[in-house]
């Protein structure tokens, strides 16, 4: 079968390799027909997030047709079109069984204290192999799969694999409730997500920074006050915003490949921790494998966590779902221990929040297929990712199309 492989840093590839086949009881076989590219797979490629072994299969969003299931799944059968969560847990556990998935026992087969268990990551997540292939295999499909109705189109689901439960579970983290004054660190495809689900919590006001001018249109629609960091300086921004008081939550959407800004005000004190920067990430970091312009690493990988606790609230709440590796060692302690900060962070317990924001998705109060931008052929694959990475104006969110 068809699938994208990670070869090493800088090397990905469309190749064919074995299709998956049922290992365990607990398993299933799903056809992939609608996969997705994520700011995670990003990372893997740039060498911000280390430690994959060459040659595993990559991506972790996805939507498909159930194939064949193990003797102890007895909740889905062959034909039945699911949705298959990216992050992975066993239902059992006494974690799952408090809904922390991320953090399961027993997934993982490297070990209860290895980290959480996703597809195409890591050797340490469990080097399940991805889901950008035609065939994958899902452990524990009881738990990690979940029936879609001929309602949702494929378009509408892919969403919910990973980017919208993070998003929200986020605002879950950041502790948003009625009234809050949130602010969005990021207005990728998570970040969007975050906005919404910000909203969806309560919040009065929701401001989103970013550094490109089409995703902060993106996320004014969904009904955020955004500040473009290559413009103004973020913090003063947020700060004039708020009376000085500063949000009272605040949501990393950004992760380890953060960027410092190119210009306008903030530009001038980037420049000068530009030093700092660089060791950060050669410390975070060590090999990276830019090329021809692409697959290159933010260069301040500690800007956006930074700008967040500069411009929270005393005694506010940051979440972190932006995704850092355990090599970085680099966060603001100092200040946000002297404001009374809390800080959260964490992958997404998706299949926690997966049926209730299914359950949104199929009554129409939300659209999360509005912000799937792209729509790409298998065969086209390894372009959609240098596009991705160079985040062109409109390349938002790609879908990955596997029937065509
Ligand atoms: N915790 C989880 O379970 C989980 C799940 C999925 C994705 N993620 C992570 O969420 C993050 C975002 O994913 P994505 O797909 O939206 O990626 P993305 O790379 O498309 O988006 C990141 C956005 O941050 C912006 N940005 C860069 N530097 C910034 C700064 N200093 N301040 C503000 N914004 C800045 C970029 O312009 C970009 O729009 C990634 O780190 C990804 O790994 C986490
Ligand atoms: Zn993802
Ligand atoms: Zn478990």
């Amino acid at each position: 079968m068809k699938a994208v492989v990670w070869h090493g840093v800088g090397d990905i590839r469309l190749e064919n390799v074995t299709e998956p086949k049922i290992e365990q009881p607990t398993d299933a076989i799903v056809r992939i027909t609608t996969t997705a590219i994520c700011g995670t797979d990003l990372h893997f490629i740039r060498g911000t997030v280390p430690g994959l072994k060459p040659g595993i299969v990559l991506g972790h969003e996805g939507v498909g047709v159930v194939e064949e299931v193990g003797r102890s799944v007895r909740n889905f059968r062959p034909g039945d079109r699911v949705l298959l969560s990216a992050v992975l847990g066993c239902g059992s556990c006494s974690y799952c069984r408090s809904g922390y998935f991320a953090q399961c026992d027993d997934i993982n087969p490297y070990g209860p204290r290895a980290g959480s268990a996703f597809y195409g990551a890591p050797q340490d997540n469990g080097s399940f192999d991805g889901l950008q292939a035609e065939y994958a295999r899902v452990p524990y499909a009881h738990t990690n799969l979940f029936r879609l109705p001929d309602s949702i189109s494929d378009d509408q689901a892919i969403p919910l694999s990973d980017i919208y439960p993070t998003g929200y579970f986020g605002a879950v983290i950041a502790e948003v409730s009625e009234g809050d004054v949130v602010a969005v660190w990021g207005c990728g495809p998570v970040g969007q997500f975050a906005v919404l689900s910000s909203l969806q919590r309560g919040a009065a006001r929701v401001i989103a920074v970013d550094g490109h001018a089409d995703r902060l249109e993106r996320a004014q629609a969904l009904g955020a006050e955004t500040v473009d960091f290559n413009e103004e300086d973020p913090v003063e921004a947020i700060l004039d915003l708020t009376r000085g008081v500063g949000p009272d939550r605040a949501i990393d959407a950004v992760g380890v490949d953060a960027e410092s800004p190119r210009s306008g005000p903030a530009a001038a004190r980037a420049r000068e921790q530009d030093h700092q920067h660089r060791e950060e990430l050669r410390q975070i970091a060590p090999e990276t494998h830019e090329h021809d312009g692409h697959w290159k690493p933010g260069d301040a990988p500690t800007q956006a966590h930074t700008w967040a606790v500069e411009s929270l609230a005393k005694a506010g709440t940051l979440g972190i779902i932006g995704v850092y590796p355990p090599t970085d060692r680099f966060f603001p302690i100092g200040t946000a221990m002297n404001k009374n900060l809390t800080v959260n962070a964490g992958v997404g317990n998706h299949p926690r929040y997966i049926p209730k924001l299914l359950a949104m998705v199929e009554s129409g109060v939300v659209h999360p297929e509005r912000l799937v931008t792209q729509h790409e052929p298998m065969r086209d694959v390894l372009t959609a990712y240098e596009e991705f990475d160079l985040r062109r104006p409109g390349w938002l969110k790609v879908a990955v199309d596997l029937t065509s």
